[in-house]
C-alpha cells in the first residue's frame, strides 16, 4: 500500500461545527482563464488551491499572463486581451484535471499558437475527442493519440471561425471550450445543450463584459455569443464548492448525532441537485443567510442526523449533481429502500470510471449494487453499512473522500489505497473532517495496522 493510504472509523459521537470548505473548483478554473484573457488587471479572492487549479494559473503563466499569489486564496492576474495569449515554451502539464485541459483546448484554438497538453495518468485516459472534434471546425489542428488522447499537440487557427455546435453529450466543459474559442472567432458562436449544464463560464462571460445571449426552453439551453469582445479585467469571489461541501454534509446525514453547517457554499441552481435529492431521501437540510456574491447565489448549509429513505433519481438531474454520485450512493447504502440513479453514462469518464469505481467501493464496504443499462441500483433496508474494507481510489479525488465518508459511518472501519489525490479538489479534507469529530477519526495507515475509530 502506498504511503498515502489512509483509514477512517466512527467517531462515536456526532460530527458537529461550522466550517467552511475550499473554493469552487469550476469557477476558479474560470476565473484565472478569464483573467488571462481581460485587460487589467482581475483580483480573485477565495480561489482553490487544490492542485488541479493550481495547473490553470501555471499553464495560464505560460501563456502569457502575469499570475500572482497575493495571499491565501487571493490571486492577482495581470490579463493579455482576447487573442492576446502567446505561444508557451514547454508541454502544459494539466495534471489530473480534465477541466483545465478541455477548456484550454478551447482556449488554444483561437490564438495562433502551437502547443502540446498532456497529463497524469488518468487524464491521459480521458477522452478528448468531444473538445478537439467541435473545435477543429474552427480551424485548429489537433494531433493525439488513439482516439484522440492525451498527450495533445495543439495548433491554433490564425483567424478562428465562429462555431455553431449542438452537444452530443451534456458537458460544461465541452460548452465552455467552444465559448472560449468563440471570444477570438469574428461573428456570433452558438451553442446548443439538449440538457442545462452548469453556467458559470456564461456568468463569467458576463461579468467581464462580454456579450452573450441565452435563451431557454425546459432543460434546453441556447447560448450566442459576440466574438472578439473587449475583456475588461473584473474582481471574482469564488464561493464554497458545492461538491466539496458534500462530503461533509453527508457525513453529518449518516453519523448519528451529527449537525454541521458549511459557510458560503455556491448554490447556482445548476449545482444543486445533490441537496434537492438529499431532501427527498428525508434529509435535514437547512439553508439560510441565502445570498448574491459576486454574481453566484450562496448560503449556509446546515445537514442534521437523518434517516434516509429510497429514491428514484431522473437522469434529467445529472448535470447538476454529476460529481455528487459517489457520496450520494454512500448516503443511499444507509437509506431504507431501493435508490435508483438513472442516466449516469457521464461517469464512465470522470477521473476514473465512476460507475464502476462507486460499485466497487461499496462492494468493499460489503453493500451490494448493481448496473443496470446507465443506472445504478442500490437497495438497503436501513441498516448502517458494515463497512471493513478497503476501498481502491483509482487516482480519483471524488472516489476516495465517498469512501472516508463512508468509513466514519459504516459499522466497521473502511481503508483507502491512496489519499494523495485529494489535494485535487480539497486540500485539507481530512483535517477538517476531523475537527467536526473531535478527533483522529482518519489516519494513515500503513497497511498492516487497521483504520482508526471502530467506536461501535
Ligand atoms: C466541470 C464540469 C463537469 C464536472 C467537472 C467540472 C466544469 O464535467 O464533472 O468536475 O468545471 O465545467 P462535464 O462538463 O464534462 O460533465
Amino acid at each position: 500500500m502506498r504511503a498515502s493510504a489512509a483509514g477512517a472509523g466512527s467517531p462515536g459521537r456526532g460530527l458537529s461545527g461550522r466550517i467552511g470548505v475550499p473554493g469552487d473548483k469550476s469557477i476558479s478554473h474560470r476565473a484565472l482563464m478569464f483573467g488571462a484573457l481581460a485587460v487589467g488587471t482581475t483580483e480573485i479572492t477565495g480561489l482553490l488551491e487544490g492542485e488541479d487549479v493550481l495547473r490553470t494559473a501555471a499553464a495560464m503563466r505560460a501563456l502569457g499572463a502575469e499570475v500572482e499569489r497575493v495571499a491565501p486564496g487571493h490571486w492577482r492576474v495581470a490579463g493579455r486581451g482576447v487573442g492576446g495569449l502567446v505561444e508557451p515554451a514547454d508541454v502544459l502539464d494539466m495534471g489530473n484535471s480534465g477541466t483545465a485541459a478541455r477548456l484550454i483546448c478551447g482556449l488554444l484554438a483561437g490564438h495562433p499558437v502551437f502547443a502540446v497538453l498532456t497529463g497524469d495518468a488518468s487524464l491521459r485516459g480521458r477522452p478528448m475527442r468531444r473538445v478537439t472534434e467541435p473545435l477543429s471546425a474552427c480551424g485548429a489542428r489537433f494531433t493525439g493519440r488513439a482516439g484522440g488522447r492525451l498527450p495533445l499537440a495543439v495548433e491554433g487557427a490564425a483567424d478562428p471561425l465562429p462555431l455553431d455546435y449542438v452537444l452530443p453529450v451534456p458537458s460544461a466543459q465541452v460548452k465552455s471550450a467552444v465559448l472560449l474559442a468563440g471570444l477570438c472567432a469574428r461573428g456570433i458562436t452558438r451553442v446548443e445543450e439538449p440538457e442545462a449544464t452548469r453556467d458559470h463560464t456564461e456568468n463569467m462571460l458576463r461579468h467581464f463584459g462580454a456579450v452573450l445571449r441565452v435563451e431557454a426552453e425546459g432543460h434546453r439551453r441556447v447560448i450566442e455569443l459576440e466574438g472578439q469582445p473587449e475583456l475588461r479585467a473584473a474582481p471574482v469571489v469564488v464561493p464554497a464548492d458545492p461538491s466539496s461541501a458534500a462530503f461533509p454534509l453527508v457525513a453529518a446525514l449518516l453519523v448519528p448525532g451529527s449537525r454541521v453547517t458549511v459557510a458560503g457554499v455556491g448554490l447556482n441552481p445548476l449545482r444543486t441537485g445533490l441537496f434537492a435529492t438529499l431532501r427527498e431521501m428525508g434529509a435535514d437540510l437547512v439553508v439560510s443567510g441565502a445570498r448574491v456574491e459576486g454574481g453566484e447565489s450562496v448560503g449556509d448549509v446546515t445537514a442534521s442526523f437523518s434517516e434516509l429513505r429510497g429514491v428514484d433519481v431522473p437522469g434529467s438531474r445529472a448535470p447538476s449533481m454529476i460529481d455528487e454520485y459517489p457520496v450520494l450512493a454512500v448516503a443511499a447504502a444507509f437509506a431504507r429502500g431501493t435508490t435508483r440513479l438513472r442516466g449516469l453514462g457521464e461517469l464512465r469518464v470522470k477521473e476514473s470510471d465512476r460507475l464502476a469505481a462507486t460499485v466497487a467501493l461499496l462492494a468493499a464496504c460489503g453493500v451490494a449494487a448493481s448496473v443496470e443499462g446507465d443506472d445504478l441500483v442500490i437497495a438497503r433496508d436501513g441498516a448502517r453499512a458494515p463497512g471493513g474494507g478497503t476501498v481502491v481510489t483509482h487516482m480519483d479525488h471524488r472516489i476516495a473522500m465517498s469512501a472516508l465518508v463512508m468509513g466514519l459511518a459504516s459499522e466497521r472501519p473502511v481503508a483507502v489505497d491512496d489519499t494523495g489525490f485529494i489535494d485535487t479538489s480539497f486540500p485539507g479534507f481530512v483535517g477538517m473532517m476531523n475537527g467536526l469529530a473531535g478527533g483522529a477519526v482518519i489516519a494513515p495507515v500503513d497497511g498492516a495496522a487497521s483504520p482508526p475509530g471502530g467506536v461501535p
